[in-house]
Parts: C-alpha cells; sequence; structure tokens
C-alpha cells in the first residue's frame, strides 16, 4: 500500500469531538512504548507524523490520523505507565470503554504487543472488553527485531496462550524498523474497511 496523503486531524478528549464523515476507523491500542506511533508511521510511510517518544505515557488523548479520505488511525494513549495516576488511570478507562461501547465507524482495533514480554494484565483486560464488545481484533506483535528469528515462534505461542487467542485470529509479527509484516497489516485492514 502505497500512501499519498495522511494527516493528523485531531486529539479528541471528548466524543463531540470524533470526526463525523463517517469513514472507517481502525484504532491501535497497547501499552506504553509498546510502538504504537511507530507502527502507524510505518503504515503510512512517514518519519513521525505520529508522535514517537522514548518518554512513555506521553500520547493522553484520541489522536486521530487520516489516511488518503479512506480510513481514520486512531492512536490511543498507552496504558501500564506506572507514574500516571490512579484517577488518570481511570479516566483512561472510561474514556475507552464508552469508545469502544458506542462508536459506529470502529472496524477494528489492533491490540499492539512486545514480542519480548509475555502480555500484561492491562493487555488481557483489552482484549477481553474487545471480545465482550464484539470488536473484531488484530494482534500486531511488534519490535521483532528485538529478538532473534529462531525465538519468534516460540514467542507468539506464548502470547497467544496468556491471551487466550481464538483459531483464526488475525496475529501478525511486525517490525517498525525493518518493516516486517507492514504489507500483511495492511491487506488485513483494507480487508475490514471494505466489508
Ligand atoms: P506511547 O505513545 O507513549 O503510548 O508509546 P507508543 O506505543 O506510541 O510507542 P512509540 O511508537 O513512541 O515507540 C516507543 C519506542 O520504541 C521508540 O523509541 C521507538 O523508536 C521504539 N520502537 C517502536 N517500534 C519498534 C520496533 O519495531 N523495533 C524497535 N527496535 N524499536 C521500536
Ligand atoms: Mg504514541
Amino acid at each position: 500500500m502505497n500512501i499519498n496523503k495522511a494527516e493528523f486531524v485531531i486529539s479528541a478528549v471528548e466524543p463531540s469531538q470524533y470526526p463525523e464523515d463517517a469513514l472507517p476507523e481502525i484504532a491501535l491500542a497497547g501499552r506504553s512504548n509498546v510502538g504504537k506511533s511507530s507502527l502507524i508511521n510505518k503504515l503510512i510511510q512517514r518519519k513521525n507524523l505520529a508522535r514517537t517518544s522514548s518518554q512513555p505515557g506521553k500520547t493522553q488523548q484520541l489522536n486521530y490520523y487520516r489516511i488518503e479520505e479512506r480510513l481514520y488511525f486512531i492512536d490511543f494513549p498507552g496504558y501500564g505507565y506506572a507514574k500516571v495516576s490512579k484517577t488518570q488511570r481511570e479516566q483512561w478507562g472510561k474514556m475507552i470503554e464508552r469508545f469502544l461501547q458506542n462508536r459506529q465507524p470502529l472496524k477494528m482495533v489492533m491490540l499492539i504487543i512486545d514480542v519480548r514480554h509475555e502480555p500484561s494484565k492491562d493487555d488481557k483486560m483489552m482484549y477481553d472488553w474487545l471480545k465482550f464488545y464484539d470488536i473484531p481484533v488484530c494482534i500486531v506483535v511488534t519490535k521483532a527485531d528485538k529478538i532473534p528469528r529462531s525465538k519468534w515462534d516460540k514467542h507468539i505461542k506464548m502470547i497467544k496462550n496468556t491471551l487466550g487467542t481464538l483459531p483464526g485470529e488475525p496475529i501478525v509479527l511486525f517490525s517498525s524498523e525493518t518493516g516486517l509484516g507492514r504489507d500483511e497489516v495492511w491487506s488485513i485492514i483494507v480487508e475490514r474497511i471494505s466489508e
């Protein structure tokens, strides 16, 4: 997929700010620092449209990016960052759950997991929410370049087991460094938004 036009639209803090043009939406969820913004940048082949940082917990709103007048990517705020206050954490939970419950244009959530680590309780909770609200999920296992290829299979199995994924559910090994998995992720997205 070649992307000519990709633009930041809004950092939405409340539903009245969500776009109203009904383009299909693909959201990215995952822990702080897992590589959500990097994944967006890699998909659209821009160095820094989605803000990346080595400082976790940076993205606190729903960041909307419009791609080719065809879809939106929504960069969710990362979860699981220790220094975030309890109140902020609760606000985050409310905002995300309300979004997942009501958002008509949402076609799929990409749940981003670091290939090196067992999914956390928060990852499992997010996965369970998605199942509960019947939202299609694609699990993207990122930072593949951080472990040797010989360990990929084992780590993928561990991630599937911990999350309790269903047979046939898409799970893609990805790297924002090398571009591994980029085409596969795009073909899953295109399939979802064309249905
Ligand atoms: P928050 O917005 O804080 O939730 O983080 P995020 O999930 O958007 O992570 P971000 O894309 O900012 O990446 C965090 C760090 O991981 C950055 O230093 C990235 O360069 C690095 N990173 C992301 N993806 C990869 C990858 O596939 N491989 C490697 N080696 N580094 C990565
Ligand atoms: Mg980010």
